[in-house]
């Protein structure tokens, strides 16, 4: 495995990352617990080292999961985990970065993932109530009492970007793939430039340069992609099928090497939940780097 070190901090983190959406199952067609797990023992096994969760995927199965199968690695793993986004139970999500909510959220997810401490703290979406200064400010309060490590924030614009630097933000999770690109021009140079670790979500654009999706693709009502427009607009999703078309070499190796040599990109984050698709990325970020 290949690790990048996050300036600023003691992280070291492998070049790609066990993105934990999928462990959440909900959501996600074909996806069994027991695969999940031996997809993260296969991760620990070919040295990825972090592994990304939220509360929120499959209400905190991710998180559960996780924690269960982490447990004895813990001091060996870094976790990165979220708050912000809540689930109202009634299918409904709720953004709330108020501080209740917060240490509300952060007491459950150290009991979820059977830890005292979270390696990298990330606001997971702006609420357009709360000011990120503020949000920012309680955070570090939280890391002075080494709850949370680091502090992170994602789905960030370039102006927010410079508001987390300000603040001691060290991480910024984007979204970030040959679709999704436009970070490569502000955002990532920025972080590079200010020594902030970039951590690129959905660089297989959430499964489209794989070979799992085609022209027959069906969504379902409840696959999670029915909120990215590349899937859920028809136009959006046969442009996208005509840019993945046009590529020389696999969709799969193309992706991550975009994603891996943009100068400034610490890790991708892939959401993986058969042990094989471990193997075969780390097989491909190996031919690459
Ligand atoms: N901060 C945020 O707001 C945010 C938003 C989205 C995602 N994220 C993070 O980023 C992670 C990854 O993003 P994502 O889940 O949106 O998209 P992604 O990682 O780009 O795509 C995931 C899809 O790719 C498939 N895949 C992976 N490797 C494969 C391979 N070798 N061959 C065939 N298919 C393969 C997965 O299938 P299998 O599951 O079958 O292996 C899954 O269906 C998430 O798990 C989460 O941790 C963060």
């Amino acid at each position: 495995m290949i690790y990048r070190q996050v300036q600023n901090t003691d992280l070291l983190v492998s070049v790609i990352g066990y993105g934990g959406w999928g462990a959440g199952i909900k959501g996600w067609p074909d996806v069994s617990e027991k695969k999940v797990c031996e997809s993260i023992n296969e991760a620990i096994k070919y040295g990825i080292n972090i592994f990304d969760t939220s509360p929120l995927y499959g209400n905190g199965m991710s998180e559960a999961i996780l924690g269960a199968m982490l447990s004895s690695w813990r001091k060996y793993v870094i976790i990165s985990t979220k708050f912000g986004l809540v689930d109202n139970g009634f299918g409904k999500i709720q953004h709330d970065l108020s501080r209740d909510s917060m240490l509300r959220e952060l007491d459950t997810s150290l009991t979820r993932l059977k830890t005292d401490y979270i390696d990298i703290y990330t606001v997971h979406f702006p609420d357009g109530i709360n000011s990120l200064e503020n949000v920012f400010n309680e955070l570090l309060l939280l890391k002075k009492n080494n709850v949370i490590k680091n502090i992170a924030a994602s789905n960030l614009s370039i102006e927010n970007v410079r508001i987390a630097h300000s603040c001691g933000v060290t991480i910024i999770q984007n979204k970030f793939n040959l679709i999704d690109s436009n970070d490569v021009n502000e955002i990532i140079p920025f972080c590079k430039a200010n020594s902030m670790g970039y951590f690129a979500y959905s660089p297989l654009s959430q499964g489209l340069f794989t070979d799992k999706i085609n022209a027959d693709f069906k969504l379902s009502k409840k696959d999670v992609r029915r909120f990215n427009p590349v899937f859920s607009n028809s136009n959006n999703f046969s442009n996208a099928l005509t840019i993945k078309e046009s590529l020389a070499v696999s969709p799969l190796y193309s992706s991550l090497k975009y994603v891996l040599e943009t100068d400034g990109v610490t890790t991708a984050l892939i959401t993986m939940t058969r042990p094989e698709h471990v193997r075969q990325n780390v097989k491909i970020i190996e031919s690459i780097l």
